[in-house]
């Protein structure tokens, strides 16, 4: 903005400096995606916040802030500068985002999780003067941009899936396929988690999210698991069965209790997996991976 005050004799020097800015690039992101954060047009050498703020599905703030000092050109890049306080220190491109603690004062045992991935993240980077953080009445905001961060791609298919007594949820990538494809199972937590699948058909893989527990569609009182391999079987089966899905390379993912039926499909039900495709991973006892094939 070049607006230049000319009030009689008066011409104000700041009229012709830029107002700062603060970008964000790309600003609507899928959720793995690195978004690049800058700021320009400020002081010299001069300290600065940057503040990340969110509200969940469910309401609760969620925040994180980093302390920066601007550079002789009065600009910050958080993928290449390091934060000297806050929520983390160090260069870390994306610590406003890993960082997100609930704000001062919230509820206990808050855990982030999307409910709705036909929605996004609305994100709020603010940048702000001197070193403070979001908790301090007295703050005075430079400059404000929002980002977004998705799950689900543009293109991207969510089908609900009620068939063979399955409840689940299955995302195709656009396109006409054939897919590789996910089967992905949660933990006891049970319901139906589809952010997951969102992110792997995002990514070119056909996903089906089943809910094997906890789920009011399901068979049984909700609080203990009323199914068995046979379902687990009709669900990897619905995946081979589907016109899109590449049937020889279909996968299958769990988490937590999920490790138990990811197991039994790969080792009881009888289907036979490739060992050229088989990738087997167990992180801190929770996650399960594996290529399985027919073939
Ligand atoms: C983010 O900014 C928008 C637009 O200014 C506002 O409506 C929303 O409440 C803000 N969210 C948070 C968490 O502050
Ligand atoms: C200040 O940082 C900006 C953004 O990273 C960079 O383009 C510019 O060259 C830097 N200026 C100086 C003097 O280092
Ligand atoms: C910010 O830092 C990154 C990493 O060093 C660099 O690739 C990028 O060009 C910088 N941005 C600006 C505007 O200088």
């Amino acid at each position: 903005m070049f607006v230049c005050f000319l009030i009689g004799e008066v011409r104000r020097k700041s009229s012709f400096r830029q107002s700062p800015l603060l970008t964000a690039t790309p600003v609507r992101a899928l959720i793995d995606e690195q978004i690049s954060i800058k700021g320009r047009f400020l002081s010299q050498n001069y300290p600065v916040t940057v503040c990340a703020q969110m509200h969940s599905e469910e309401g609760d703030l969620w925040e994180a802030f980093a302390h920066y000092t601007t550079n002789a050109s009065g600009s910050i890049n958080l993928t290449s500068d390091h934060s000297v306080g806050g929520s983390y220190v160090g260069c870390e491109p994306m610590g406003l985002f890993w960082a997100l603690e609930p704000a001062l004062g919230s509820r206990e045992g808050l855990r982030l999780r999307k409910r709705n991935v036909e929605t996004p993240y609305m994100v709020n980077i603010s940048l702000l003067e001197g070193h403070t953080s979001p908790s301090e009445g007295q703050r005075t905001e430079l400059a404000a941009v929002t980002t977004e961060r998705w799950y689900m791609a543009p293109g991207v298919r969510r089908i609900e899936i009620r068939q063979n007594n399955i409840v689940g949820t299955l995302f195709l990538p656009p396109g006409p396929g054939p897919f590789p494809a996910m089967l992905d199972l949660w933990g006891m937590g049970g319901g139906l988690l589809e952010y997951r699948s969102a992110l792997f058909a995002s990514r070119g893989f056909a996903s089906l999210s089943v809910a094997y527990m906890g789920h009011k569609d399901l068979p049984g009182p909700q609080h203990i698991m009323s199914v068995g391999d046979s379902y687990f079987k009709s669900a990897f089966q619905l995946l081979q069965d589907h016109c899109q899905v590449d049937a020889d390379r279909i996968g299958v993912i769990g988490l937590s209790y999920g490790v138990v039926p990811t197991l039994r499909i790969a080792t009881t039900i009888g289907f036979k997996v490739n060992p050229k495709l088989a990738c087997f991973e167990i992180c801190n006892m929770i996650i399960t991976v594996l290529f399985a094939s027919e073939k």
